[in-house]
């Protein structure tokens, strides 16, 4: 356990898909700290410990006596097999990213976790450096950890960070929407390579001037391109009277309700 709490100690159990992104973009992010792996799942933990330095401990309980700050990031089913079996020091900090699963949840199938248990579940971005990282609720040492991830967000309520979560699925359903506009530039002649880097920095553009006007609601930015007698209120209007924009409330609408339910 170390006492430098800028870069403490991390400890994963559960090394799959999420501790291989989320280690991957700790460590392009500067994190210096050590990080312990479970040894399940051997050969992703000897992977990960190759690309990502990270240590891989003899067995779970391992992972947490040698940790300031515990991830769980195993399946939601897996979680009642995975803690039943291990003890928590009362100081200790656990980030759970197991979607679905309430913090409540997590106390009913192990009573034993310690106090401070934070969900924090970030979109697979945060790999590339960027991307929102939803945290609940607000704990200090979770958010500096984060810090090095991604854009770090927390909440007050559970509530409030399963709409975040929601549109994390979001993220994935983009890309499928990038990749229609680009297909489409493709069937009109335009390269693959110059069909994706027109979506992608188009995109990247939108978002980069969006945030650039922090104080205008996202919709008057439209309001202010798409003027009277233009293309861009031509295709607008097309978009909204074939529903292109409520299509995708109803999909938040959905995965929200199901996530919460
Ligand atoms: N994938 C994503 O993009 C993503 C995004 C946000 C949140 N999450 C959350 O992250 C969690 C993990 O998802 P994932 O996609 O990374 O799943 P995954 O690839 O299946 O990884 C889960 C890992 O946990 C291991 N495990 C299971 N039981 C264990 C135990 N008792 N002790 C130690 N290790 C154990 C599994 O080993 P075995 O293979 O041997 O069972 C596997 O290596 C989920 O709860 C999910 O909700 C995932």
């Amino acid at each position: 356990m170390s006492k430098d709490m800028t870069n403490p100690v991390l400890g994963i159990l559960g090394v799959g898909y999420f501790a291989s992104y989320f280690t991957s973009s700790l460590r392009k992010g500067g994190y210096k700290g050590k990080i312990y792996l479970s040894p399940r799942n051997a050969q992703t933990a000897e992977r990960i410990s190759k690309e990502h330095r990270c240590l891989v401990a003899q067995d779970n309980q391992d992972v947490i006596d040698k940790s300031d700050i515990i991830l769980l990031s195993i399946r939601p089913e897996q979680l009642p097999g995975l803690l039943e079996k291990l003890s928590f020091r009362d100081n200790q900090i656990v980030i759970t990213a197991v979607a679905g699963k309430t913090i409540a949840d997590h106390y009913a199938v192990a009573g034993h976790l310690p106090q401070t248990l934070i969900r924090m579940i970030p979109v697979c971005s945060i790999e590339a450096g960027e991307g929102v990282v939803p945290i609940y609720p607000p704990n200090p040492e979770v958010e500096k950890i984060a810090d090095f991830t991604g854009t770090p967000i927390s909440f007050d309520s559970e509530h409030d960070f399963d709409l975040a979560l929601t549109t994390s699925c979001m993220n994935g359903w983009l890309y499928e929407f990038f990749g229609t506009m680009t297909d489409w530039l493709e069937e009109k002649g335009l390269s693959q390579d110059q069909a994706r880097n027109v979506i992608l920095h188009n995109i990247r553009g939108a978002t980069a001037y969006a945030l650039q006007k922090k104080d205008q609601k996202l919709a008057d930015i439209t309001g202010e391109i798409a003027t009277e007698g233009t293309f861009t209120l031509e295709g607008l209007n097309l978009l909204k009277k074939q529903n292109g924009f409520t299509a995708w409330d109803q999909a938040l609408e959905h995965v929200h309700k199901k996530l919460t339910e």
